[in-house]
């Protein structure tokens, strides 16, 4: 494979754009620019694979073809036109585009789908003469475009499903955390991996997993069955099998110090579920109890406490959530002193205001979109 440098995109939890920037460095010892939901990066073809099968805070990982301002239809078009795809597409491969778009356009994102896919077959016919067949639900190449206001890029996409889905999950509870989410909460906390990591509301489990992946240095990518790059004609079989390996390599099985507590036993047996299906249910313990009553039956002292409480939706009504949030941030106030809280929460003024009043102190507050709800983390010194 050649070691030239090539142009990607990769697509991450929006508000947490600065830790996957830092993983992208980590990973490919390379500088990524940060920008809305997503970083900009040049390097080698190889970082297809690294990412893919490493990244733990990363979605899509997408080669770029083309990234500039447009301001009309017709600018995307002849962006698109320009991009020889012969480069990327065997002749006898299908192709799909699929399209975001955020701001005020007098057009929608299917009309942005439509013009590249037309600048796609027009390109394509006029480098190979060949027309490339279209196929929206399997197809061998996807190209995703994106247009946030003026900016706009395309590239291939060659992740497939997004890397959030994690594989692992055998149970779902409700109001499960997305993995990414969890992993930034826990690199945002600092936790240092030997002490002790407790989640007091902890469903099914999804930050102890994901703490126990990260300490363990499982590579999300054991879990995983397919990736789009499989289908790629610039990638190989054997290099992927050769990253995979290598980064099996890296696991430590070592005994890693995680506590979880839901006052649900069906969520506990859930989170069990999981924990045993992504191997590392011999390191997690978990009971069933109240955690607005900690300080009664907590004897161990946690480094860090990750924790993502009822939000408010469902079955949580905001009366409830002024009921709950004091009683639980009291608790923590008096089980935890010293520790470090991290917090993901949609009822912030609710959450802040139970802080404040149990004299626990905000060391920072970020913005971040989960699914399709604004919600806000707190780091916190208890
Ligand atoms: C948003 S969910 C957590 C989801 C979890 N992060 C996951 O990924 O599956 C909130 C959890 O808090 C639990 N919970 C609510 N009040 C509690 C309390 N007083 N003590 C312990 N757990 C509680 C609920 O049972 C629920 O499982």
């Amino acid at each position: 494979m050649p070691s030239k440098n090539f142009a990607f995109a990769a697509t991450t939890v929006y508000g947490f754009e600065d830790l996957a920037a830092l993983e992208v460095e980590q990973l490919l010892g390379v500088k990524a620019e940060i920008s809305i939901g997503k970083l900009f990066f040049k390097a080698p073809l190889s970082a297809i694979y690294k990412l893919n099968i490493e990244a733990r805070l990363l979605h899509k990982v997408i080669l770029l073809l083309w990234r500039g301002e447009v301001s009309s239809l017709e600018e995307i078009y002849k962006a698109a036109r320009r991009v020889d795809y012969a480069l990327f597409i065997a002749s006898e491969q299908s192709f799909a585009v699929r399209a975001d778009r955020f701001g005020t356009h007098p057009f929608t994102s299917m009309d942005i789908a439509a013009a590249v896919g037309q600048a796609v077959i027009d390109s394509y016919r006029s480098s190979t003469g060949v027309r490339l067949k279209v196929n929206l639900n399997n197809p061998d190449v996807e190209i995703l475009c994106q247009l946030r206001d003026r900016d706009f890029f395309l590239g291939i996409n060659t992740t497939g499903e997004s890397l959030h889905k994690r594989n692992y999950r055998v149970y779902d509870h409700p109001a499960a955390l997305s993995s990414t989410i969890a992993t930034a909460l826990i690199k945002l906390s600092g936790w240092s991996e030997r002490h002790l990591l407790m989640d007091p509301m902890c469903g099914g489990g999804t930050v102890l997993i994901e703490a126990a992946l990260l300490a363990r240095r499982t590579p999300p990518g054991k879990f995983r069955k397919s990736y789009a790059y499989f289908k790629l004609a610039f990638t190989s079989l054997e290099e992927h099998q050769a990253f995979f390996k290598n980064a099996l390599k890296k696991i430590q099985q070592r005994e890693v110090p995680l506590l979880g507590i839901d006052k649900n036993a069906e969520y506990l047996r859930g989170a069990r579920a999981n924990a045993s299906s992504a191997e590392v249910s011999d390191t997690i313990d978990l009971i069933v109890a109240d955690s607005t009553r900690l300080d009664s039956f907590l004897k161990v002292q946690p480094e860090v406490v990750v924790v993502n409480p009822p939000y408010g939706r469902r079955y949580y009504s905001p009366r409830i959530l002024r009921k709950l949030y004091p009683l639980f941030a009291r608790a923590l106030s008096r089980a935890c002193r010293g520790s470090t809280l991290v917090a993901i929460t949609a009822a912030p003024n609710i959450f802040r205001s139970a802080l404040k009043t149990s004299g626990i102190e905000v060391l920072e507050e970020r913005m971040v979109i989960h699914g399709d709800l604004t919600t806000k983390v707190f780091k916190c010194a208890i």
